[in-house]
């Protein structure tokens, strides 16, 4: 088990050579194609689109298994060690990402159509600050996809290892009105640890 003691950058440094393999095994890659493969929640090839807190990128990896490369590809993570996995991960499907080494707020890229982020607000201490730095990421009237933890047994014992906080669904969705967003979809993972938890969520950028 990693060290609690230790700041988070360097905790999810050392998670990050098995990080792509965890996601796969406990299911939250295929729960990722899921979400991102409901009709509604598809999209066109001509989007750049940029992932937050992308660990090894398994989120934007589903992104383009679904939808194809898209025009850009933006990964932010403050670990270099997941940035340099999840550059990996994206050039075996022939998607050259732009990398920026930070944490949510510090960059700002041009803004992009699409911002992904899961199971990143978690661990922000404000969350809806953490939610106008997402929305600032998008252009008017972008989607952002997010995938938020919410209150189960399960993210209890998540919660011993890396200190992350959980949302219920009318929490997140006033959160969201108030960073100025529209929530459009509530999407229940309908299986395995994903479906326990967490939960995605397609909301736009209003203003
Ligand atoms: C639980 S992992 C999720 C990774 C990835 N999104 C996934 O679903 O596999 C959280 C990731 O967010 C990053 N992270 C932690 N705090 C962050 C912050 N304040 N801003 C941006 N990323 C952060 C960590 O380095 C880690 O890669």
């Amino acid at each position: 088990m990693t060290d609690t003691s230790a700041p988070l950058n360097s905790r999810y440094d050392v998670a990050a050579p098995r990080w792509g393999d965890k996601m796969r095994t406990l299911g939250y890659y295929d729960g990722y194609l899921g979400f991102l493969s409901a009709p509604e929640n598809q999209s066109g090839p001509d989007v750049s689109v940029t992932d937050v807190g992308c660990g090894t990128a398994s989120f934007a990896e589903a992104w383009v298994a679904i939808n194809g490369a898209p025009a850009s590809l933006t990964l932010i993570d403050p670990s270099r060690a997941m940035l340099e996995r999840g550059l990996a991960a994206l050039q075996c499907r022939d998607v050259e990402p732009g990398l920026i080494q930070a944490l949510l707020g510090q960059a700002a890229p041009r803004p992009s159509d699409v911002v992904m982020a899961a199971h990143v607000i978690e661990h922000c201490p404000d969350p809806l600050t953490a939610l106008r730095q997402l929305r600032d990421l998008l252009r008017p009237g972008g989607r952002l996809y997010l995938v938020v933890s919410k209150p189960h047994w399960c993210n209890s014992i998540i919660w011993l290892q890396w200190r992350h906080r959980t949302f219920r669904q009318d929490e997140i969705t006033a959160l969201l009105g108030d960073a100025g967003f529209h929530t459009d979809r509530v999407y229940a993972f309908p299986s395995g640890p994903p479906s326990r938890t967490s939960r995605g969520i397609v909301a736009t950028r209003t203003g």
